[in-house]
Formats: structure tokens, C-alpha cells, sequence
């Protein structure tokens, strides 16, 4: 079977997309930071649902040791690694005068940083991948990569620098890895649910996204499937946001 290791897939929208993955036929590593008991779901729920085998590797993906661990961990038990979905990502709300350097790095940290991290660490692994729709790379942005965000700058930068890093390594990498980007609006997940009053909800469903729904963390798992086996496309970043903002 093709295999794919995915991120923070322990809940919210690396959950869905270690799901969704799992659904069309691929082996899934599970990596999750410290919601062990949310990633053993996920994998039984896998195992469950599927033919095909799932794991859950704990690694914190802003240390550069633990992710080389995680992505040898994952060939070891797999024989390969095809796909890569880099979603592990962290916020935090927080204007700037109450916003720390420190605070900023921690966020670059693991959204960009860790990002390349894991990345660099599969290189190898996926240059020996035969997957008939090319190896790939998928990495998540935001829709406040483009818009900005009051009150998360640091989230946003940190969402800017993925579609750079995006772009870049579609440069480097191809003909023989795909890399691309998703760029979600508003989904529902804790993270959002951390931030947003069910009155804000409301306001969204009904005068700010077009679709009139907000997303699911289901909307992304296509999305990402879609750029899995999209074999022309690559250094794009895909928006998934209800009509939120059309570029
Ligand atoms: N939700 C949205 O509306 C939205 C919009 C645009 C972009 N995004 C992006 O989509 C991705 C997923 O967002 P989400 O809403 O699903 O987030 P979430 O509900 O907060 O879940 C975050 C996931 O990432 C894991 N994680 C966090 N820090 C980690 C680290 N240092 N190492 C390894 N895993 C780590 C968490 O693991 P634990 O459970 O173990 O903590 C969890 O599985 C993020 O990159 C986010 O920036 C989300």
C-alpha cells in the first residue's frame, strides 16, 4: 500500500485528512504532539473503518531530533513514504504589545521551521517513492497569509513563509516530488473554537462566507486528496474558504 505521514493529525483537520487518506487506500503515520489518547483513536478508528494499517507517532515537530525520529519511525514501519502533509501548526491571540519575540519565534518555529524540518527529513524517502501519482508534499497555510490577521501576526507570517517554502521546494524537488499548499478559511476545529463566539459563527454563516456554512475539517481531507493525486499541479496553494476570499 502507498503510504503518507500526516502532522498533528490527532484532531481537528490533520485528523480528517489522515482519515480521509486512509479511505482512498494509504498506510497513515498519525503523529500527534501530546494528545496520545485522541491519536490512538484516530488509528483505531482507521483500522476499523479501512484496509489499510494506520500508526501513531508522538513527536514534538519543532524539535528537529523527534521529527527525525518520527519520519524514521514511519518508514520502519511501512517500508516507504510516499506522502508527506505537513499540518501540524500552532496559534495563539494575541495583539502585538502584549506579544513577545519569543512568542513569535515559538510560532515560526513550528509552523515554518518545523515545516522544512519535516520535510528535509523525508527528502530521501520520498525520491525512492514509486507512487504512480508522484510523491508529494502538502503543506498548510491560511487564508490570513493573505489577509492579514489582527491580533495573530506571527500566526500570519509564519502562514506567508509556508507558501514561500511551498513554492521553493516545488522548484527544488521537481520533476520527482510535487509540493503544494492549502490555504483554509474558516474551519471549525479548537483552534477555531479557542477564538470564536457562537454569535461571531452565526455572523459568518450568514454575511461573510458565501457557501453559508462554515468549514469542516472533512472540506480540507478532499482538498489535500485532490493535491495528492493532482500530478500537473505543483507550487500551488489552494483556497478552501466557502467563497471568503476569492483570489
Ligand atoms: N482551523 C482553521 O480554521 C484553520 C484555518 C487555516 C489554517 N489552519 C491550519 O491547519 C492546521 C490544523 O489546524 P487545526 O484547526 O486542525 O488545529 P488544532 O485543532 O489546534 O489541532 C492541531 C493539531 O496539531 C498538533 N500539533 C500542534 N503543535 C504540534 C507540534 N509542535 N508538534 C506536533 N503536533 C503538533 C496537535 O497535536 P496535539 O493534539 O497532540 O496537541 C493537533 O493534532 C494548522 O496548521 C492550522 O494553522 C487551520
Amino acid at each position: 500500500m502507498p503510504t503518507a505521514l500526516v502532522t498533528g493529525a490527532s484532531r481537528g483537520i490533520g485528523r480528517a485528512i489522515a482519515r480521509r487518506f486512509a479511505a482512498d487506500g494509504y498506510d497513515v503515520a498519525v503523529n500527534y504532539r501530546s494528545s496520545e489518547a485522541a491519536a490512538l483513536e484516530v488509528v483505531d478508528s482507521i483500522e476499523d473503518e479501512t484496509d489499510g494499517a494506520a500508526i501513531a507517532v508522538q513527536a514534538d515537530i519543532g524539535d528537529d531530533d523527534a521529527v527525525e525520529a518520527c519520519v524514521e519511525t514511519t518508514v520502519d514501519a511501512f517500508g516507504s513514504l510516499d506522502h508527506v502533509v505537513n499540518n501540524a501548526g500552532i496559534n495563539q491571540h494575541r495583539y502585538t504589545p502584549d506579544l513577545s519575540p519569543d512568542d513569535f519565534r515559538r510560532v515560526m518555529n513550528v509552523n515554518v521551521a518545523g515545516t522544512f524540518a519535516v520535510t528535509k527529513a523525508a527528502l530521501p524517502h520520498l525520491e525512492e517513492s514509486t507512487v504512480a501519482e508522484c510523491p508529494s508534499v502538502i503543506n498548510l497555510s491560511s487564508r490570513l497569509a493573505h489577509a492579514g490577521a489582527d491580533y495573530e501576526p506571527h500566526y500570519a507570517s509564519s502562514k506567508v513563509g509556508i507558501i514561500g517554502l511551498t513554492k521553493s521546494h516545488a522548484l527544488e524537488f521537481g520533476p520527482t516530488i510535487r509540493v503544494n499548499a492549502i490555504a483554509p478559511g474558516y474551519i471549525e476545529t479548537d483552534m477555531t473554537d479557542a477564538t470564536t463566539s457562537e454569535e461571531e459563527k452565526e455572523q459568518k454563516r450568514q454575511e461573510v462566507i458565501p457557501v453559508g456554512r462554515l468549514g469542516k475539517p472533512e472540506d480540507i481531507g478532499q482538498a489535500a486528496a485532490y493535491l495528492r493525486d493532482a500530478s500537473f499541479v505543483t507550487g500551488e496553494t489552494l483556497n478552501v474558504n466557502g467563497g471568503q476570499r476569492m483570489q
